[in-house]
């Protein structure tokens, strides 16, 4: 491809447009976040519906071509508008479900109705990921009436449940989304007033592991000291997940090394919110732990509760894991680790049965050539520094699914996020400056994608 690449005015002009959009497209993002789209299916789905419509409206307000596709799962949104002949095609990425709000008394303000303190907005997907779907929408509203390429605009409704239908939204409607580049606007920054692109992913498997030692329960005190109880028994088993420095005990399991990026443990300790006496678990360098190594979390754990405590041996015991993967490494693979070590651990010869809740693979982008060329300039133009490749610890499983399916397309993992955001916490917010300045990035890629032209 050759570079027609966009004069210093051109790029200021888009600055000063974006500048000028930014109030409507907050008012937009505040209605949007009004919106409780939580698509968790304990939560009342109408919301979902309405979100979608409302992320539709705002599109054929652009001037797209709308359509809310629903394949058995949550409605997902696609429009698209053509480029000039011959122009390159982008897919942008977005969602517009969210995440639980969690418990209302943990917020300090109510998590649907957006407020602006300090430069942030909070609200429950302020960040996570509605404003990834209105910074689509700012770019579109940069170039209105001249789009320099032709866009696909796609915005999922399920991604905070795992993407149940997207493989079959790829089936159905997938030659709709194909295009040169994907945008996929769900993730985040490295830190306030410097940009990255997110180069890797780590994939995840999620386990349950039932424990039974007893055919049924019985009084501790007569049996006691010679039976065990199964919440003990799973207590040692979890236990045996990590060594005493706290790394992943199981064996087998991939991990690599993150690049050389200055992070210190002083920054991590300050946004992981680790009290002070407790130490970091793992060895090597913090950004490999969290971006290349996996890591097991028990998420969850069935047992008897204090408040229904009695002196009985209990028969069961059950937990929920969670493992996150090495970017590149095969969930099932990962599982089968897993469940072997889990066996080979069982305490006492505890029955245990071990179940695959679910997997997703991790990503790992090849961050090379014209396209991957263009969002590292237009993220300098936006911030005025050069953009770091980061990894993320978090998961995007279906990025995977994309990239079998269009393995030519250039895969771009941009975002909101930033280290204070709490996406998925009490207290999500967005910081507007960053905002701004990701909208004028994605604006900018636009146009420097369009002065692109193949080589003949
Ligand atoms: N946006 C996140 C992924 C992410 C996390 C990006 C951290 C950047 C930093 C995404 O919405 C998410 O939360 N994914 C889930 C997995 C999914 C299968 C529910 C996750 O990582 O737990
Ligand atoms: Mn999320």
């Amino acid at each position: 491809m050759t570079d027609d690449a966009l004069t210093p005015d051109q790029i200021q002009q888009i600055r000063d447009r974006v500048a000028e959009l930014m109030p409507q497209v907050r008012a937009d993002l505040e209605e949007l976040v009004r919106i409780p789209s939580v698509s968790a299916s304990s939560f009342d789905q109408s919301q979902v519906a309405r979100s979608a419509e409302a992320v539709a409206e705002l599109l054929r307000r652009e001037g797209l071509d709308v359509e809310v596709v629903v394949e058995g799962g949550r409605p997902a949104v696609i429009g698209h508008l053509d480029g000039p002949a011959g122009a390159p095609t982008v897919t942008l990425y977005a969602h517009h479900d969210v995440q639980p709000p969690g418990d209302d008394a943990d917020w300090d303000s109510s998590p649907f109705e957006p407020v602006e303190r300090d430069g942030r907005l909070y609200g429950r997907g302020a960040a996570d990921d509605k404003a990834g779907v209105m910074a689509h929408v700012a770019a579109l509203r940069a170039h209105a009436g001249n789009l320099p390429v032709g866009v696909t605009v796609f915005v999922e409704g399920e991604e905070e449940s795992g993407s149940p239908s997207l493989g079959t939204i790829l089936e159905k409607h997938g030659d709709r989304l194909a295009a040169d580049a994907i945008v996929i606007a769900d993730s985040g920054n490295w830190d306030i007033g410097t940009p990255a692109l997110t180069t890797t992913l780590r994939g995840g498997i999620r386990v349950v592991v039932r424990v039974q030692t007893l055919d049924h329960s019985v009084h501790s005190g007569m049996f006691g000291g010679a039976a065990p109880d199964a919440t003990t028994a799973l207590v040692r088993l979890l236990a045996s997940l990590h060594d005493a420095d706290g790394n992943v005990a199981v064996a087998g399991l991939d991990a690599g090394e993150a690049a050389d990026i200055d992070y210190d443990e002083q920054r991590f300790r300050a946004e992981s919110g680790l009290l002070d006496d407790v130490s970091l678990i793992g060895s090597g360098s913090i950004l490999s732990r969290l971006w290349n190594k996996p890591s097991i979390t028990t998420i969850g754990i069935d047992a008897t509760s204090i408040d229904k405590a009695s002196n009985t041996l209990s028969a069961k015991a059950a937990a929920k894991i969670s493992v996150r993967l090495a970017p590149t490494q095969d969930p099932l693979v990962a599982f089968d680790r897993v469940r072997e070590h889990l066996e080979a651990n069982a305490p006492w010869g505890a029955r245990l049965t071990v179940e695959l809740e679910e997997h997703g693979s991790g990503f790992a982008a090849d961050a090379n050539g014209p396209v991957y060329d263009e969002a590292r300039a237009s993220f300098a133009d936006a911030w005025g520094t050069d953009p770091v490749d980061m990894g993320v610890g978090g998961s995007i499983p279906f990025i995977s699914d994309f990239s079998a399916r269009f393995p030519d397309a250039s895969i771009i993992v941009t975002g909101v996020e930033d280290p204070d955001t709490r996406a998925h916490g009490a207290n999500e917010s967005l910081h507007l400056g960053e905002f701004e300045k990701v909208c004028v990035a994605e604006a900018v890629f636009l146009a420097r994608l369009g002065a692109l032209r193949p080589a003949r």
